[in-house]
C-alpha cells in the first residue's frame, strides 16, 4: 500500500482526489456523500454575488464528451453560508471554497466564506483573457483572506503568460483547467442544439478533454512554483498518475463524478494505490513532475524504431493489425511485426489493450 497522503500548505488530503466545484459538490448534502465516497478533500460548487439564472438543459453526454452550460451555483450565497458550507466542513476534510468573478464580486463574497474555507479557488471562466482583471480579482480575495488563493485557469487563455502574472501578483496556486469552449453539439432527432444557452453552446468536458489539461498543467508548472491542482478528464487511477506526472500537487474531478456518483472518488484513489504498487512506488509524491525529467532523458527522432513484442502478453485481438496503415502486423500463432513495412508511428503500442507492445522512447 503506497502512500496516498498529499500535504498543500498544511491541509492533509487523505488522497490526492478531491470533487470539482461543479454539480458533485452542489450543496453540503452532496459534498458529505463526495467525502463518505472517498474523496481527500473539497472543492465545492462557484458562488458569486447573486445565485446563477442557469438555462436549460444545460448538461448533455454525447459521443465524444461531456457538453455543460451551467454557469455558477444557483444557491443564494446567503444559503451557502447559512447552512451548506457547515455541512461540508463536518464532513472533516480540506474545504476548498470556489467563488467568482471579478474583483468587485470577490470583495463582496470573499469575506463572507472566510470562516470556512481552508484555501478559496477563483474561478476565471468569466473573467476574459486578459491578465489585468485576473490579477485584481486575485488581489481582492488576498486583500480580504488570510488562507491560500489558488487560481483555476481556463484552456482557452495563454496558460503560461496568466500563470506567471497570478504568480508574480501572489496566487498560493493554479486549479487547471476549466471546461473547453465553447463548443456544440445537435440533437440530429429534431435539428436543436442539445444546450439551451442562448447561443446553443456548451462547454466541453470528460475524458476529451485531458491531453489538454495535461499539457496545460505541464506547461504551467515550467514557469511557477507555486502548487497546481489538475482537473480535466480524470476517469480512473492512471488518469491521476498521468496528472501528477505532468506536475499536479492534487486532483479535482468533475464528469466523472456526474456520469458515475460519488462513490467515483474512492475508486479512482484504489486504482491509483494499485498503479503505484504495480510500479513499485511507494509514495504518490515521488510521481509529481516525472514527465518533466523524462522529456530530457528522450531522443527526437525521425528514423523507424520496431516495437517490441510480448508474446506472452498477446491476446490475439488483432486490434494492432486493424489500425496498422503500414501493414506491417500479422497475428497468426504469433504476432509478427514486418520491421521492412513498419513506420515505427508506435499506434500499435496505444492499441493493445494488454501491454503486450512496447516502444523504446529512447
Ligand atoms: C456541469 C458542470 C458544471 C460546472 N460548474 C463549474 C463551476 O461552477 N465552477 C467552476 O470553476 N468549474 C465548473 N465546472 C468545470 C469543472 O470544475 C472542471 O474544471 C471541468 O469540468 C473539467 O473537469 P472534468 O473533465 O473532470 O469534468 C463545471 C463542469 C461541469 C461539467
Amino acid at each position: 500500500m503506497a502512500n496516498l497522503k498529499v500535504n498543500i500548505y498544511g491541509m492533509e488530503f487523505s488522497n490526492p482526489v478531491m470533487t470539482a466545484a461543479g454539480p458533485g459538490a452542489k450543496d453540503g448534502d452532496l459534498c458529505i456523500e463526495a467525502v463518505k465516497g472517498g474523496a481527500g478533500g473539497l472543492c465545492t460548487k462557484t458562488i458569486s454575488v447573486l445565485p446563477a439564472d442557469v438555462p436549460r438543459p444545460c448538461m448533455g453526454l454525447t459521443n465524444s464528451g461531456f457538453l455543460n452550460t451551467e454557469l455558477w451555483s444557483e444557491l443564494p450565497k446567503e444559503q451557502w453560508i447559512k447552512e451548506e458550507y457547515q455541512k461540508a466542513k463536518s464532513a472533516g476534510v480540506p474545504v476548498i471554497v470556489s467563488m467568482g468573478y471579478t474583483a468587485d464580486d470577490i470583495e463582496k463574497v470573499a469575506p463572507l466564506v472566510k470562516p470556512y474555507a481552508d484555501a478559496v479557488e477563483l474561478s476565471t471562466h468569466y473573467v476574459g483573457t486578459d491578465v489585468a482583471p485576473i490579477v485584481n480579482a486575485l488581489k481582492a480575495a488576498k486583500s480580504a483572506l488570510d488562507c491560500p488563493v489558488f487560481m483555476k485557469m481556463s484552456p482557452h487563455t495563454d496558460i503560461q503568460t496568466i500563470a506567471k502574472a497570478v504568480e508574480e501578483a501572489g496566487a498560493d496556486g493554479l486549479v487547471m483547467i476549466n471546461s473547453f469552449g465553447p463548443c456544440m453539439a445537435i440533437d440530429v432527432n429534431t435539428g436543436y442544439p442539445i444546450m439551451g444557452s442562448k447561443t446553443g453552446y456548451g462547454w466541453l468536458s470528460g475524458a476529451p478533454i485531458r491531453p489538454l489539461a495535461i499539457r496545460c498543467i505541464y506547461e504551467a508548472s515550467q514557469v511557477v512554483n507555486i502548487p497546481i491542482i489538475g482537473v480535466g478528464g480524470v476517469t480512473c487511477g492512471r488518469d491521476v498518475a498521468e496528472m501528477m506526472m505532468a506536475g499536479a500537487s492534487a486532483v479535482q474531478v468533475c464528469t466523472e463524478a456526474i456520469l458515475r456518483g460519488p462513490g467515483v472518488y474512492g475508486k479512482i484513489a484504489k486504482e491509483l494505490n494499485e498503479f503505484l504498487d504495480e510500479h513499485g512506488y511507494s509514495d504518490v509524491n515521488e510521481i509529481k513532475g516525472l514527465a518533466h525529467k523524462k522529456v530530457n532523458d528522450r531522443e527526437f527522432r525521425t528514423h523507424t524504431v520496431v516495437p517490441e513484442v510480448d508474446q506472452d502478453k498477446c491476446i490475439k485481438c488483432k486490434k494492432c493489425k486493424a489500425s496498422c496503415v503500414y501493414e506491417a502486423i500479422e497475428v497468426g500463432e504469433t504476432l509478427e511485426i514486418d520491421k521492412d513495412k513498419c513506420f515505427g508511428c508506435g499506434l500499435c503500442v496505444t492499441r493493445c489493450p494488454k501491454g503486450a507492445l512496447t516502444i523504446s522512447y529512447k
